[in-house]
């Protein structure tokens, strides 16, 4: 249970918030580069500010404020420019530092008063990465984009899926060193939608473990069927520092929008079959993955589906005040301790934890990797298909609801097989049967 105070804390990212400060310290992930193939501009929320994403007619991404400094047009309306954006209004042009570079009636008309040279808009520098395009808005110099070691794998076709969430982002970013919730929600809860009442129960969590490292938190998991000699227990998953889960193969991180909305980013990969190597990506596809059905309600099929409905369960901000940790929330009071010690240090101006500043250190940087078994590396067409866990991800995808034909057809030509919907994990064996180690997520 936490202060309404330290509630607001962990939660509030508006501009001068104390967890706002501290999230500016990091790049985010805000779109993807190929949404950008056929459109010039994106509206974007973060943290509370309001900015419009663009790429100009050369090539290059800018981040700047989403009304135009003149009389507060919407530039996401703009017109990209060899060098910038441009108001569709008045026409004055910005470049991606926010400098304004034209005023087509002042230029013109008063040429010698420059008065162009005296306006400048907010900005933020734009970063390229895993397909991605990422925002940093803290003080300058920015430290490295990282440099995620999944980001240059070879032979594998990935995705990023994009979801608007009506929550605030700690409660989401709670779930990334939260390893009880898989049994419940995607082991349990998955199987009840299903197969209905009398469906059996999944391996239980007996022993819980959680290490704090450079770039975060592992959580260290025993359930039922796996000793302490599973990867689960001896490497673990990784609760990604600040906001961010990885998984081996995937990655989900929860921006900040505002103090209510979040959005997910899920960045995936999938191995092409050994078979099927080498494969190169030529793109990265972007999809806006929805949350709600044609009634309104939630989606419950897919993965992140069932935690998307979770998070946004617990209120636009969760009241924590109001809850009763137990002692499966270990990991929980620790990312919150870690969060309260970073603020402190941010307050007494120390550099807070995890950013890279060597570039040299910023090469393919790696992450525990917990799930080499139960992703497809390495393995031909024929051993995935005898194997009914693993199948499921080469045929479907599995994390979330909605990925668009043009996609499917794509991994489906990658991967050498069909795509099909996803209609639900092969069933888990009764327990102590079962390699838990086939859990989705
Ligand atoms: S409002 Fe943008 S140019 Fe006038
Ligand atoms: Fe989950």
């Amino acid at each position: 249970m936490l202060t309404q105070e330290k509630n607001e804390l962990l939660t509030r990212v508006g501009p001068g918030t104390p967890m706002g400060n501290l999230l500016r310290r990091y790049w985010m992930p805000i779109a993807g580069v190929s949404e950008f193939d056929k459109r010039a501009t994106k509206p974007v929320r973060l943290m509370g500010e309001d900015l419009v994403l663009y790429k100009d007619l050369s090539g290059n991404f800018g981040l700047i404020d989403r009304h135009c400094p003149h009389r507060r047009a919407d530039l996401s309306y703009g017109m990209a420019e060899p060098g910038g954006l441009r108001c569709n209004y008045h026409g004055w042009a910005f470049d991606a530092s926010g400098q304004c570079i034209e005023q087509p009636f002042e230029d013109t008309a008063f040429p010698e008063r420059n008065a162009k040279c005296r306006v400048k808009t907010k900005a933020y520098p734009v970063g390229v990465r895993g397909g991605m395009l990422w925002a940093y808005m803290g003080p300058l110099p920015a430290p490295c984009l990282p440099d995620w070691e999944p980001f240059s794998r070879p032979n594998v076709f990935s995705q990023i899926v994009l979801s608007d969430l009506p929550c605030n982002w700690f409660q989401c970013q709670e779930n990334s060193i939260d390893p009880v919730h898989f049994e419940w929600m995607h082991d349990n809860w998955g199987k009840r939608l299903r197969e209905g009442f009398g469906a059996t129960y999944a391996p239980k969590h007996l022993k819980l473990d959680f290490d704090e490292f450079e770039f975060g938190f592992v959580y260290k998991r025993i359930r039922e069927g796996i000793d302490e000699t599973h990867p689960f227990w001896t490497i673990g998953r990784v609760a990604l520092w600040p906001n961010c889960f990885f998984l081996g193969d995937h990655f989900e991180w929860r921006v900040p929008v505002d103090d209510e909305n979040t959005l997910s980013v899920l960045w995936k990969l999938t191995h092409v079959p050994a078979d099927r190597e080498p494969y190169v990506q030529e793109s990265i596809p972007t999809w806006q993955g929805p949350v709600f059905d044609e009634h309104g309600g939630w989606i419950t099929s897919h993965v992140m589906n069932q935690d998307f409905l979770a998070w946004a369960g617990q209120g636009r901000i969760a009241d924590r005040t109001q809850e009763h940790l137990g002692a499966s929330d270990r990991g929980i009071v620790m990312v919150r301790r870690r969060f309260f010690e970073e603020l402190d240090k941010l307050a007494a101006g120390e550099e807070p934890k995890g950013l890279i500043r060597d570039p040299a250190r910023n090469v393919s940087v790696k992450l525990p990797v917990a799930n080499n078994d139960t992703t497809l590396r390495g393995m031909t067409t024929e051993q995935i298909m005898k194997e009914p866990r693993r199948r499921v991800h080469l045929t479907s995808f599995i994390l979330q609801a909605g990925q668009p034909e043009e996609v499917k057809r794509q991994m489906s030509q990658a991967m050498g097989v069909d795509m099909g919907e996803f209609t639900g994990l092969p069933p888990i064996m009764p327990r102590a049967t079962v390699d838990p180690g086939s859990s989705p997520g």
